[in-house]
């Protein structure tokens, strides 16, 4: 592979494929990565002091977001006409993740920039979805999108299943919910409106927790806890389509498939106006895990709980912070 060092990035270019990466969700949007260019080649390495030593004690939620960053990056780079050689975990550091040399492709394509489009547009959705399933094609679409990245979209169709999914979420939640040490760590990354953070979960972003759940909803992470800063008026009442996306095994590289995955599937679908909330409690706890595992019947991995919907764009902001790219890029 011959790269030409001299012409093949500008530094404005680098700037804005290293910004539309970080626009990537990450677990409470602690955007735990750091990017360095070195003329030849990204380097995406994990920033452990933005991880959650309680909620995420392996760091596999650090790494799914980075591997969402990474598929931005990828992107990023096909919308300037770049193709990229990937390679996954490429040295004996476990913090670096990724190393990706860009090499002169194609120009991007229509579906190309159509997708790289939709980044901005992709949010986390926690407000109410309208009552249509989402359509069939899409939701092969969107299986096909993780099936690209080597992870698995697995829809929880039947009734008897999804409840007994429901009821695992629920007694995660409530039982993350109880842990102070897990309540210390979201109250750090859920700034009350008057901080001005670039990261963390802007209050906005989430309704109170909704005392009339039923059974047939995915509880929402609790951000507010009792502190009545929670700006979002309606919590959702419609529960969506319901997915988990599973990877084969349980390893950093497979973490990083499923970041990569969950973004993939995330921006194809936004362009559909379909958004989907991430509720990852249920994987957190071993136990609920292992069950969650078993009720699916299959021997891949579960790595997150996704619900899907037709969602209006919203009105209010929908735009969370993030860090400046500055911060992230190193040169
Ligand atoms: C690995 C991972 C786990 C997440 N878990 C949850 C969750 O349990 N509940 C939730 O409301 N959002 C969850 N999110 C969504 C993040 O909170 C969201 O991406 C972040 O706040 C940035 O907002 P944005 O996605 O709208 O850009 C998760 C995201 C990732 C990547």
């Amino acid at each position: 592979m011959t790269v030409n060092k001299q012409s093949l990035l500008a530094p404005a270019e680098v700037r804005a494929i290293v910004a539309a990466a970080g626009r990537a969700p990450s677990v409470h949007n602690t955007q735990p990565w750091a990017i360095a260019w070195d003329g030849v080649a990204f380097l995406i390495t994990a920033d452990t002091s933005r991880g959650l030593t309680i909620t995420d004690r392996d760091g596999r939620e650090l790494v799914i977001s980075c591997g969402a960053a990474l598929y931005s990056l990828r992107l990023a780079l096909r919308k300037c006409g770049l193709d990229s050689h990937v390679v996954l975990m490429p040295t004996d550091d476990p913090r670096q993740l990724a190393r990706v040399v860009p090499w002169r492709g194609l120009p991007a394509s229509a579906a190309e920039r159509r997708m790289f489009a939709a980044i901005a547009r992709r949010h986390t959705h926690r407000g109410q979805f309208d009552d249509r399933p989402v359509n069939a094609e899409l939701a092969v679409w969107l299986q096909q999108a993780a099936g690209e990245e080597g992870a698995a979209l697995l829809y929880l169709t039947h009734p008897g299943q999804r409840a007994h999914v429901l009821h695992l979420a629920g007694a995660a939640e409530r039982e993350l919910a109880q842990d102070p040490r897990v309540r210390d760590e979201i109250t750090a990354w859920t700034p009350a409106p008057s901080e001005r953070r670039q990261d963390g979960v802007p209050s906005w972003a989430y309704a109170r927790p909704d005392s009339l759940v039923s059974a047939d909803e995915l509880p929402a992470r609790d951000f507010d806890l009792g502190r009545d800063i929670a700006q979002m008026q309606e919590p959702s009442r419609t529960s969506g389509t319901l997915a988990v996306l599973a990877t084969e095994g349980d390893n950093a590289e497979d973490w990083l498939q499923a970041g990569q995955a969950l973004q993939r599937l995330l921006v194809t679908a936004a362009q559909h106006s379909v958004f989907a909330a991430i509720h990852s409690q249920a994987i957190e706890l071993p136990h609920t895990r292992s069950e969650l595992r078993r009720e699916l019947c299959t021997a891949a991995t579960p790595q997150l709980l996704l619900r899907f919907g037709y969602a209006a764009v919203p009105t209010v902001p929908s735009v969370t912070p993030r860090r400046t790219t500055d911060d992230v890029l190193t040169i």
